[in-house]
């Protein structure tokens, strides 16, 4: 795996786009685009989620399928234009808040029980995406749900591939793999965390509550 010196792709990367486009990848228009973004939301199995992140949510496109599966979505992307712009989509979803985050760093507070990463980890080189790996798998609530899906294309962009990421992710994950997909173009992971309940059952302890 080539490994970059630089740890990731920049924000000025991402505003340079967004200034030139109001869609850079056509995510509203592509049907290559929808049609993955319902295996995705397939992906899910039809489960209601309490609290969702949405890693990278660009203008909001895939951001609006999800949140109709949530009481609450936080959506975040490192980009301005793509925060206004996703705010503006998803105005009348008063369940979502857009904020302008560049993550692992300026992770959101708080326990998720879904956390997607759709086309984004791949603009991570190798130690900044374990680095975010673990902090998601902390802020991941029990039962909770970590689905990864990027795309098998070569870019030069990009310090690692989207085959990359999920080789990498799938052997350092301390989580459950419960579906794996791949198509010729993309390839979509889940992983889930276990119950407090599994856990134990399996020997685990839980510290006591102190309560007799
Ligand atoms: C290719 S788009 C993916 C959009 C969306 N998730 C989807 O699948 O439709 C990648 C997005 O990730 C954002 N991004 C890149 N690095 C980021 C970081 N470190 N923190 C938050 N957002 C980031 C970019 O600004 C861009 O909007």
């Amino acid at each position: 795996m080539a490994q970059r010196l630089v740890p990731r792709v920049y924000r000025g990367y991402f505003e340079y786009l967004y200034a030139r486009n109001e869609d850079p990848w056509d995510y509203e228009t592509r049907e290559y685009e929808r049609a993955k973004y319902e295996r995705t939301i397939d992906s899910l199995d039809g489960r209601r989620f309490r609290r969702a992140l949405d890693v990278g949510c660009s203008i909001g496109v895939l951001t609006r399928m999800v949140a109709q599966r949530c009481d609450e979505v936080v959506a975040v992307d490192t980009s301005a234009l793509a925060v206004q712009r996703a705010r503006r989509r998803l105005s009348d979803f008063p369940e979502v808040s857009v904020h302008r985050s560049t993550l692992p760093e300026q992770m959101p507070d708080g326990q998720f029980d879904l956390i997607l990463c759709s086309e984004v980890l791949y603009y991570w080189n190798r130690d900044l995406l374990l680095r975010a790996w673990d902090t998601f798998e902390s802020a991941l609530a029990p039962n909770g749900v970590l689905l990864i899906v990027h795309g098998r294309f070569q870019s030069h962009t990009c310090p690692v591939t989207g085959d990359e990421v999920h080789d990498l992710v799938t052997s350092h994950c301390a989580l459950d793999h419960t579906f794996s997909e791949t198509k010729p173009r993309y390839r979509l992971d889940r992983f889930e965390k276990q119950s407090l309940a599994d856990s134990t059952s399996e020997g685990l302890t839980v510290p006591s509550t102190g309560c007799s």
